[in-house]
Order: C-alpha cells, then sequence, then structure tokens
C-alpha cells in the first residue's frame, strides 16, 4: 500500500520507526531529517531537524530509547560519494520537546558511511558500514571514539567508485548481517564485545544473493532472525533460516528487474513498533 509519495520524488534513503511507530527518514539529496505519521489519513514529510553544513544523510540506527544516531555528509557530485572529512556522526534526542542534536564525531577517512545499527545490550555503541574501505567503525555515542573495528574483503566493492560495497548491516544474536551492494550478497559474521571494542570472532558466511541487475541495499531483521532485504530495482525479499541450517531466499513483493512497478528501487525496509498489529508492518522506502 503506497503511505506516501514526494511531489518531488525525493530520494529516500533509509528509515528508522520511533517507538511510537513514527517513521524517520533519510535521503542522500537533503541534510534534513523528516518524520512521518504512516497512520495519519494523508500522512507528511514533517522537518525533525537539518544538520549543518552537509548535503546528505545515509544511516540512521535507534541506540537508546527515542534517541537516533545519524550520518551527514557533504557529497561530491562527481563521485557521488562523500568529501574527506565531511562525514560526521550525530546523536538525535527526541525525548523531550526540541530535538536534542549533539555532534559526536567525524569520521575523516571515510568518503562513504552507509547503513548504521546499534548493538544490543550496549547502549553507547553504534556501529557504522564504510562502503569504500569496506569495514565497520564503531562510534562510542558517549565519547566519540571512532576506531575501524573489522575490515573484510566481502564488505569491500572490487570495482572503484560510484560502486559502494558494503551497505546495511544490523547486529543480532551475536552475528553482524549485511550487504554488500557490488557483491550481490547478504553476508553475516559472528561477532563479541571485548572490553567494550567489537571485534569479529569467526568467518564472513554469504548468505544471500542477487543475480543480474538486482543489488542490495538495507534491510530489517525480524525476531525470528529472517532478513528482509530492499534490493532495488525492484524488490523486496526474505532471507530465512531453513530447518538444516542453512539460508533460502524468496521474492516478498515486487520482482528483480522492477518491471511490475510496484516499487521504484526499494532503498530500505523496518518494522513498525508500538503493539502487535504494527509490528507486522513492513515500511520500505524507495529510491524516486
Ligand atoms: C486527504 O487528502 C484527500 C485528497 O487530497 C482529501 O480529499 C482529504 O480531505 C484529506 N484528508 C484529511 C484528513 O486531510
Ligand atoms: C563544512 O564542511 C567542510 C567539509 O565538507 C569542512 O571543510 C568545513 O570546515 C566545514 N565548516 C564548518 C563551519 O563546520
Ligand atoms: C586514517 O587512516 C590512516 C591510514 O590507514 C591511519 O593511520 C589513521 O589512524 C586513520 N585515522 C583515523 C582517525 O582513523
Ligand atoms: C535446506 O533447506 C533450504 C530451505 O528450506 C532448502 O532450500 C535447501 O535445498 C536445503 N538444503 C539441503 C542440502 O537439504
Amino acid at each position: 500500500r503506497l503511505i506516501y509519495q514526494s511531489p518531488t520524488g525525493i530520494w529516500l534513503e533509509n528509515i528508522a520507526v520511533r517507538p511510537c511507530n513514527k517513521l524517520l527518514l533519510t535521503s542522500i539529496f537533503t541534510p534534513t531529517l523528516y518524520m512521518l505519521d504512516a497512520a495519519a489519513t494523508n500522512s507528511t514529510l514533517d522537518e525533525v531537524y537539518t544538520i549543518p553544513n552537509s548535503t546528505s544523510l545515509t544511516g540512521i540506527a535507534e541506540y537508546q530509547p527515542d534517541v537516533f544516531a545519524v550520518v551527514s555528509s557533504t557529497v561530491d557530485t562527481t563521485t557521488t560519494h562523500s568529501v574527506a572529512g565531511s562525514t560526521t556522526i550525530w546523536g538525535i534526542d527526541l525525548t523531550t520537546r526540541t530535538p536534542r542534536v549533539k555532534k559526536v564525531a567525524v569520521l575523516t577517512n571515510s568518503t562513504l558511511i552507509n547503513g548504521l545499527s546499534s548493538v544490543p545490550g550496549h547502549p553507547d555503541l553504534v556501529l557504522a558500514a564504510d562502503s569504500d574501505l569496506g569495514g565497520v567503525y564503531q562510534i562510542d555515542m558517549r565519547t566519540g571514539t571512532a576506531p575501524l573495528v573489522i575490515q573484510d574483503s566481502e564488505m569491500a566493492s572490487a570495482l572503484p567508485p560510484p560502486a559502494i560495497g558494503m551497505n546495511g548491516l544490523r547486529v543480532q544474536g551475536g552475528a553482524l548481517f549485511f550487504t554488500n551492494t557490488q557483491q550481490q550478497i547478504f553476508a553475516r559474521v559472528p561477532i563479541s564485545v571485548q572490553n567494550g571494542v567489537v571485534r569479529r570472532v569467526g568467518a564472513v558466511e554469504v548468505l544471500g544473493r542477487t543475480a543480474g541487475e538486482e543489488s542490495y541495499d538495507d534491510f530489517a531483521m525480524d525476531r525470528q532472525g529472517r532478513a528482509w532485504l530492499a534490493a532495488p530495482p525492484g524488490e523486496v525479499q526474505l532471507i530465512y533460516p531453513g530447518r538444516n541450517g542453512t539460508f533460502a531466499q524468496k521474492s516478498v513483493a515486487g520482482d528483480a528487474s522492477g518491471s511490475s512497478g510496484v516499487f521504484k528501487a526499494p532503498t530500505s525496509a523496518a518494522f513498525g513498533r508500538g503493539d502487535r498489529e504494527n509490528e507486522r508492518i513492513l515500511y520500505v522506502t524507495t529510491e524516486g
């Protein structure tokens, strides 16, 4: 069901859902964080906050109740990646009437931070996928430290920009799940947090693949350990563990080539919150 369509065709990049079930939306073409009430009769994009001195927002993750980490940067229109030194992590606290915003860290070595994830059980930590370095930063939202803690060939792009490697990421059940857009994979790597530092503790395992023009963008995990992936140009795909321990994948909505026109390039997916009814709704953003 179409909930909202922008009159300007704004490219929506990512979604986080607030405890009150309102959607927070980012776009790579504006530094404004938007909110949308999907339950309203006619939903609108309402401005929450505009990040100064930037042109683009990508990942967003809730690291404490109703407190979100957001990435901003200035996009270099030639490379479509970020200007070196512009990538900044912000904390946006929505527990008060007026958002409380703090600048947490500048990732000076990064030219494209894509997805963000919280780390269950570690309310100060946020992980950030670096699409160009092929790795994961750990940001301490309290102290602002931001070391690169994991780097792997399966997280990198085999082609130069504008190709992008690691895109979305989620931590669940002692594993880091991620997509790599250029390599067309969905994968997981076991991790543990030792003395406050996230470390990989095993090999990367590929759980799903796309073929042809189809690739993976961001995704949502459900409580049963299934992944619901935005797979542009036209599909939402489910990757789920089978009884025999291997993973299977199937199409949930749209189609691999996008010819059905259900989605105009899906970019991210997130489940509703608040009650069981809401939790059964998957929200999907698109590029156009
Ligand atoms: C929603 O939009 C439709 C079409 O523009 C309009 O007729 C209707 O009055 C609106 N409803 C509300 C509650 O604003
Ligand atoms: C704005 O961002 C650029 C990098 O994109 C940086 O060089 C500059 O110092 C920033 N200006 C301010 C006022 O933060
Ligand atoms: C940036 O990368 C260089 C080269 O790998 C490294 O020496 C330096 O510590 C990095 N800086 C930060 C802030 O991560
Ligand atoms: C394992 O289960 C999956 C999903 O049910 C199925 O697609 C696959 O063929 C099975 N593999 C083997 C080796 O039985």
